[in-house]
């Protein structure tokens, strides 16, 4: 059987084994899907041994999004737009970088909840790799306006300065939170990695703007911080990530076995195993 695994530090508590099982259960692709634990700096190793013994593919989480893409010989070009892999095929031309988590935002924004991102103004919060990799594929959407807006300005200024000319109709720009005061956004998507310290960014009030949708990568059972306080301020909506994970995993299975699965059965065991 193919083999296939997530590798991370830690990885115990991953959802991909029981989500990439169940892709393969509905499509009928016969595989197998482990975690795999490396030691922080055993990242090439670990995937060395694992190709060696017949290997087809990775998804790759924190840490080693950064490894995997020095580790791969070609990347796609959200991959390169991204600067991580979290995907790794490997094919008798050699190891394939991908990155699927920002598609798997936008499928899951589009697809799965209906909010079309085409001349909306998105309001992006973070600027970190997160924030990044869910850059190409937003743009790819033309939103009317994409504002990305992070704590520390230089670094929204230096995300936003590296697209500059890819989607030229939509209005580019990055600020800190306190500039944001006055704006209104139609989806705003939280990239910030505030929830895992049980905070939310500090955001003006007011930036909902009528039917808006708040998103934030996070998840969690019950509102994430962010999601709290959008809800507070007026978002019509309120989403966490969990569709994302599902998404981008569904993206990774496609990139290897050719076969895009169905994704909302998982996505409701998923939501029913967490709760809320
Ligand atoms: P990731 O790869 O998950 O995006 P990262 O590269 O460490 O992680 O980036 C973390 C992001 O969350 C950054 O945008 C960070 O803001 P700074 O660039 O100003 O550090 C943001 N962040 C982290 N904690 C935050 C908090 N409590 N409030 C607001 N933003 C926060």
């Amino acid at each position: 059987m193919d083999r296939y695994a997530v590798i991370g530090n830690p990885v115990s508590h991953s959802r991909s084994p029981a989500i990439h099982a169940a892709f393969a259960r509905e499509t009928g692709q016969r595989l197998t899907y482990e975690a795999l634990l490396a030691p922080p700096d055993g990242f090439v190793d670990a995937v060395k041994r694992f190709r060696s013994e017949g290997g087809r593919g990775l998804n790759v989480t924190v840490p080693f999004k950064l490894d995997a893409f020095a580790f791969a010989d070609t990347h796609t070009p959200r991959a390169l737009a991204a600067g991580a892999v979290n995907t790794l095929a490997f094919g008798p031309d050699g190891v394939l970088g991908d990155n699927t988590d920002g598609v798997g935002l936008v499928r899951d924004l589009t697809q799965n909840l209906g909010c079309a991102l085409h001349g909306r103004r998105v309001l992006l919060l973070g600027a970190g790799g997160a924030a990044r990799g869910a850059m190409l594929p937003l743009l790819d959407e033309h939103p009317t306006s994409l504002t990305l807006a992070n704590r520390s300005i230089d670094k929204a200024d230096a995300l936003a300065a590296r697209f500059p000319a890819h989607a030229p109709a939509v209005a580019l720009d990055a600020c800190g939170f306190a500039a944001l005061a006055g704006r209104r956004f139609d989806v705003v998507i939280n990239a910030t990695a505030a929830s895992l310290a049980n905070d939310a960014p500090p955001l003006p009030a007011g930036i909902y703007a009528p039917q808006s949708l708040a998103y934030d990568m996070m998840y969690r059972r019950g509102d994430t911080p962010y999601l709290a306080a959008a809800r507070r301020d007026g978002a019509a909506r309120v989403v966490d990530g969990l569709g994302m994970l599902v998404e981008q995993a569904a993206e990774s299975f496609l990139l290897w076995r050719g076969v895009r699965p169905t994704t909302a059965p998982v996505l409701a065991e998923l939501r029913r195993q967490i709760g809320g």
